[in-house]
């Protein structure tokens, strides 16, 4: 298998500028709710979105009420590539994204037509943060041999470089394809899901060093000595988890795959290494199965995480409510990087589309996995 190729980029720039700090997402993160103010809430929500003709597409880390309002009210609650999917093809004139704004901005791109929605624009991602478009141009610039591969969490303007835009769901597959065509490959930004894809491969990747702030903070020590003593628990990883956890899985998956696993597992304990804000749905749909997090503190820590994104915490009833009677915030795409970002991602739903036709099918309230 061909070394590495890792670069030197490591968050120096971040750190100088404070740009990934999450004090600021943290801040405004909704105040937790009283049930009579989240039931007038979500009921003024359902209403807007009627009159709206409005959709609501989560992911399965934002808050439960808005998991649970996008199902009541026809939308979806899905993994990043499904949430792409479904705004796509959803009839209504207006998405509203609760999610991360690469996640809005992916929608936009895909439905420029569409008026598309979120609670708060300041929901982004640490590996959109730690990948500066301007930096990555010329981390692209340096490597004109290799198809570059982005994944979702990353700006408009890095896809707009890209040659495929890939999710957890699909990454080891197209990955697999472009290898074996004898294709070279720079990935970015994520450095934990780079690894995993390259190992899992065998393909050259050049790799951008960047990481999701949430999922590095698992511990693969804690993680066994939690196994040791849960010997019957399967082990539920999401990809951008270090290597010493994701070793130790059972299953390694986007979030949709995560949750099929728990639906479709024999066992009746699983260890969950991804942003706690999945278990909302696991449980809906298993409600009979035991569900561990996986451990962000102990021995080799030095403090706990939450393990919860700061930026998806920035969702909620209230500023939904707010976005809808206003109007704002509105993700807007410059028509230029707008029409360059759109054929790496149409390229990935087209794999994936080609795939699907050959494949087992979805598993009722998941979506693909
Ligand atoms: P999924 O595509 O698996 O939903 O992951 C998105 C994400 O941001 C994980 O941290
Ligand atoms: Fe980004 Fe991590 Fe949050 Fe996912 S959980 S949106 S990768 S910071």
């Amino acid at each position: 298998m061909p070394a590495m190729d890792q670069t030197l980029f490591d968050y120096t720039r971040q750190d100088a500028a404070g740009t990934c700090s999450t004090a600021h997402a943290w801040a405004k993160a909704p105040a937790p709710l009283t049930p009579p103010q989240r039931q007038a809430l979500a009921e003024r929500a359902a209403a807007l979105l009627k009159a709206h003709n409005a959709v609501l597409v989560a992911h399965y880390y934002v808050d439960g009420a808005l998991q649970d309002l996008a199902l009541a009210t026809g939308g979806c609650v899905a993994d990043s590539l499904e949430m792409a999917r479904f705004g796509r093809d959803h009839a209504a004139q207006t998405l509203v994204v609760a999610g991360v704004r690469f996640m809005g901005e992916t929608a936009k791109i895909l439905s420029p037509e569409k008026r598309v929605l979120m609670p708060d624009l300041d929901a982004t991602c640490s590996l959109d943060l730690g990948c500066p478009a301007d930096d990555f141009a010329a981390f692209c610039d340096a490597h004109p041999d290799r198809q570059v591969v982005v994944y979702a969490n990353t700006s408009a303007a890095v896809k707009a470089r890209a040659d495929w835009m890939v999710t957890s769901s699909c990454a080891l597959e197209i990955v697999a394809d472009l290898h074996a065509r004898g294709q070279k490959i720079l990935w970015a930004p994520d450095r934990h899901l780079g690894r995993y894809i390259q190992e899992q491969t065998g393909a050259d990747l050049a790799v951008w060093n960047g990481a999701c702030i949430v999922h590095d903070e698992f511990k693969g020590l804690e993680l066994q000595l939690l196994r040791e003593q849960h010997p019957g628990a399967l082990i539920l990883v999401h990809p951008e988890s270090p290597k010493s956890v994701v070793e130790q899985a059972d299953v390694v998956g986007s979030t949709s795959a995560l949750i099929k696993a728990v639906v479709e597992g024999k066992a009746q304990e699983y260890i969950v290494a991804t942003d706690n804000g999945i278990l909302h749905r696991m449980r809906q749909l298993a409600p009979h199965k035991t569900l561990i997090e996986a451990p962000t503190a102990g021995n080799s820590a030095t403090c706990k995480s939450c393990a919860h994104c700061p930026w998806m915490a920035m969702n909620g009833l209230a500023n939904l409510v707010d976005c809808l009677e206003s109007g704002q915030p509105e993700i807007h795409v410059d028509e230029p990087i707008r029409v360059k970002a759109e054929g790496c991602i149409t390229r990935m739903l087209d794999f994936v589309a080609a795939r699907k036709t050959a494949a087992t099918g979805m598993t009722p309230g998941i979506g693909a996995a």
